[in-house]
């Protein structure tokens, strides 16, 4: 898919910023997968206005990985030095108000509904990040806070993401509102997955680190329900440490023997299909929500 004017388009608003130190970290943030552009591509097809649009979430959305790299004190984004860890939590805090700000007054010349979408599903991410960092306060049992957190951390703007492709292009709005709220709780179950899964150089950031960091999630919380008490006690003695080599192992033979990661790869695999309903006359969609589950990254 060809992205590069969507690219082009966020190049040409940060360049009217005229920031010479804003225009050098920019060029350093690798590129990821872009998949909130490539939403709106498949949905609204080739336009100006989806260019644009496409734009103003992308640096959306930078804006808020920028914050969560400070939040969580992550030394890599992508398999590359965050820009934290480059410069500093000032400097990544400020670059990260810039995008969103500049991003919110191109908004602002936009269609009502659209601005309305995309401003109220910032303000549920940030509500999200918020839940996320009181949730890792101490070990979270409830799968249901785990998942109205995932909701408004990631699904909410993916959610207005769909739905904005929809008003622009004239498409069913509840359709593919409901499209990009399943796609984006996958999409992060399928994220937390990966962390207890995969290795560090295909993750491009360190394995295994949400539990370190406090993060409860899906697979742990189903592992969890499934142990008995004294492993229950073990498991909760393991949150947020540093973990051992023999302490990893004795969670990955748990997550496996208990099914957690395989139930939760099948609850990923349940709103795909939901989202799936949403899109079946959209083969590029119905590709996007395939690849997204298969993903090893
Ligand atoms: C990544 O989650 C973080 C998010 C999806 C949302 C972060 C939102 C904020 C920091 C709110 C501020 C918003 C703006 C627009 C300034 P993760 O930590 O689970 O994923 P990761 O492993 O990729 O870091
Ligand atoms: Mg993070």
């Amino acid at each position: 898919m060809d992205l590069s004017r969507v690219e082009k388009t966020i190049q040409g608003f940060i360049e009217s910023l005229n920031n010479v130190s804003v225009n050098e970290m920019y060029k350093k943030l690798p590129k990821g997968k872009m998949l909130r552009a490539r939403l709106i591509k498949m949905i609204a097809l080739d336009s100006a206005l989806g260019d644009k649009v496409a734009a103003i979430i992308e640096m959306i959305h930078l804006s808020s990985l920028l914050h969560d790299d400070v939040i969580d004190e992550a030394a890599t984004r992508r398999g590359e030095p965050s820009i934290n860890a480059l410069y500093s939590s000032k400097h990544a805090v400020m670059l990260g108000d810039i995008f969103y700000s500049k991003a919110f007054y191109e908004l602002s010349s936009m269609d009502e509904k659209v601005a309305k979408s995309i401003s109220s599903a910032v303000t549920k991410l940030s509500i999200g990040e918020l839940m996320d960092v009181e949730l890792a306060n101490s070990f979270n049992e409830d799968a249901e806070l785990y998942y109205e957190m995932i909701y408004l951390k990631t699904a909410s703007l993916i959610e207005a993401t769909a739905h904005c492709a929809a008003i622009i292009s004239d498409k069913n709005e509840d359709d593919y509102k409901i499209f990009g709220k399943n796609l984006g709780i996958a999409y992060q179950i399928i994220d937390d997955i990966l962390d207890v899964t995969q290795d560090e150089k295909t993750l491009g950031k360190p394995a295994f680190s949400d539990f370190k960091e406090g993060k409860t999630t899906l697979p742990f919380i189903i592992m969890h329900e499934r142990v008995d008490e004294k492993d229950k006690k073990y498991l909760k003695s393991l949150f947020k440490k540093e973990l051992a080599q023999d302490e990893i192992a004795w969670i990955k033979d748990k997550l496996n023997s208990t099914d957690a990661i395989k139930f939760s790869k099948q609850k990923a695999k349940e709103l795909a299909i939901e989202a799936s309903l949403k899109a079946k006359n959209n083969k590029e969609l119905l590709s996007l929500i395939d690849g997204m589950i298969n993903r090893s990254y």
